[in-house]
């Protein structure tokens, strides 16, 4: 048993989206988050400058006692997960592999689109990742670089939203892929958007819920849950301005959050 508090973090907002599903399935696990929100947007920059990022805050987290640290940004984990594994000494997860193994679960054709930022696309960490669980599997990947502007901008359900989503899956759609794995942290909140474009034959996967898996595993594995039966508490810290970190946070958490704690890591 250990009561100390899972890490979470991401580039920014989006990563509140992982960390809503794992607050739904472990409501007694205290949780902290980070959000770089002074370093958004990851996806464009170079897979050194995400690593050196990555490091800061995962040594920041290490120094609350997290008991676990889950890289809740694509990008992130597409990039550093190997080097911070490397230097904590704790159980580090990414999301890429929970929703490769849930895209393998959910495809039938056996025919994946894998959408991300640049950085996670160029990357090929999910063609690799999936290829290593299934060769078989056939993994069309499409970035869409636009689509986190449009999330933050809030214009989720909007024309520019639906024509831009038509532009990006077309690709995908002509490729004949039966499933559709969402590989980035803000990509959930266009689910409606791409619904309407690639219809009702292809699945969405989220990795948020295999992630939330991924956890539990571990969790069991290593007897690191907690034993306290009342409602978590739940830390949030930023990079940058928290009132709007409070604000729009909100939106991906699903629920109102708490002002998070203003912290420079340089
Ligand atoms: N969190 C990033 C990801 O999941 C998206 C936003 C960014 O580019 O930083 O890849």
């Amino acid at each position: 048993m250990n009561n100390n508090p899972i890490g979470i973090f991401d580039s920014g907002f989006g990563g509140l989206t992982v960390m809503s599903a794992v607050h739904k399935m472990f409501p007694c696990e205290n949780l902290i988050y980070f959000g770089d929100s002074a370093h958004v947007p990851y996806g464009s920059k170079s897979p050194e400058t995400v690593i050196r990022f990555s490091k800061d805050i995962a040594a920041f987290l290490a120094s609350k006692k997290i008991k676990m640290l889950v890289i809740a940004c694509n990008t992130a984990t597409a990039h550093a997960l190997p080097t911070i594994k490397k230097m904590l000494k704790i159980p580090v997860i990414g999301v890429i592999e929970p929703g490769s193994k849930a895209a393998i679960a959910a495809t039938i054709a056996n025919k994946i689109g894998v959408i991300g930022t640049q950085g996670t696309i160029d990357s090929n960490s999910y063609k690799k990742s999936i290829n290593k669980i299934s060769k078989s599997a056939l993994v069309y990947q499409q970035a869409c670089p636009l689509f986190v502007p449009i999330v933050e901008e809030g214009w989720t359900n909007t024309r520019i939203a639906l024509e831009t989503a038509d532009i990006y899956l077309k690709p995908l759609i002509n490729k004949k892929i039966d499933s559709l794995l969402l590989g980035c942290t803000h990509y959930p909140l266009l689910r409606k958007v791409l619904e309407k474009v690639i219809g009702k034959n292809i699945k969405i996967v989220d990795s948020a819920n295999a992630v939330s898996c991924e956890i539990k595993r571990v969790l069991n594995e290593k007897n690191l849950f907690s034993n306290k039966k009342r409602a978590a508490i739940l830390t949030f810290y930023t990079s940058d301005n928290p009132k709007k970190f409070q604000k729009l946070g909100g939106v991906f958490f699903g629920q109102k959050i708490p002002k998070p704690q203003k912290i420079t890591l340089e």
